[in-house]
């Protein structure tokens, strides 16, 4: 579809009250599938590929210079526009938290919910973005595949990383197919991205924070804390779940997903 902002693309499932879920980084919509395939009665997901992911290959001309996180958030809204949904619950896993604080603090009123998966509302730190140039720098030497090698180990549990294993499989198709361009954008759009810490206690929507047991990036203790500062919010542990807790304890994600909104909605 043509938007304000460029074409979007982005993967649905079920009809009803919209869901929107945001993709973690260097993945795409279709870290969601397992949850698209679980959609319960009654609700939409709509899940959209950030620019320059999945099939969303839209970077701007000069390289992807003027990626933002806030950015990224507008697309989401337009996107919204396009598809004519005032509001929706809205809600990503990492760097799909990130916009989601973006998009809370540009049009509050578009939330009537909010999920915060391994996510953490706080800027990257001195040495957070050491790693990222790291990162950067592995990219330009050994593409999205040395990326996959380096980022692997931390998102997902030890039983995850187990050779054959669905999440690791999934995770590393959708990291090796990825635009070099989109996840150099994707990276200094999350170095550039502000603190959330402050937005916290203003998210007045009914929030689900879920985090895998052992999420090694955002890890358990940070989201207790995040729960806390959020005043109508309830937090979900994931079980034997990593970062990529949706992909690698599908069923408990979705479950926790789908109780929330029967809860609450
Ligand atoms: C993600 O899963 O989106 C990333 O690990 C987030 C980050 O690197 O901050």
């Amino acid at each position: 579809m043509d938007t304000a902002r460029g074409r979007a693309a982005w993967l649905e499932a079920g009809a009803g009250w919209p869901v929107i879920l945001l993709h973690a980084f260097p993945l795409s919509a279709d870290m969601w599938r397992p949850q698209l395939a679980r959609v319960p009665e009654g609700w939409r997901f709509i899940a959209p590929d950030l620019r320059g992911f999945g099939q969303s290959r839209f970077l701007p001309p000069d390289g992807g210079t003027e990626i933002t996180i806030d950015g990224y958030a507008a697309d989401v809204l337009s996107l919204m526009d396009g598809l004519e949904l005032d509001n929706a619950v809205i809600g990503g896993l990492s760097m799909g938290g990130y916009v989601s604080f973006a998009m809370f603090r540009e049009a509050p009123s578009r939330f009537t919910a909010m999920i915060l998966a391994d996510t953490r509302p706080q800027a990257d730190t001195p040495q957070a973005r050491v790693g990222r140039a790291r990162l950067r720098d592995v990219l330009a030497k050994e593409g999205p595949r040395g990326v996959a090698d380096q980022m692997l180990p931390k998102l997902l549990a030890e039983a995850g990383r187990r050779e054959g294993h669905d999440a690791l499989r999934e995770a590393r198709a959708m990291i090796e197919v990825a635009e070099p361009a989109a996840i150099d954008a994707a990276i200094g759009a999350m170095i550039g991205r502000p603190d959330s810490t402050l937005l916290l206690p203003r998210i007045s929507c009914p929030t689900l924070v879920v985090v895998g047991e052992y999420d090694e990036i955002t890890p358990a203790a940070e989201a207790e804390a995040m729960q806390r500062a959020i005043p109508r919010s309830t937090l979900t542990v994931i079980p034997g779940a990593g970062h990529l807790s949706n992909l690698e304890q599908p069923e408990a994600f979705s479950h926790a997903l789908g109780d929330f909104l029967l809860a609450h909605l």
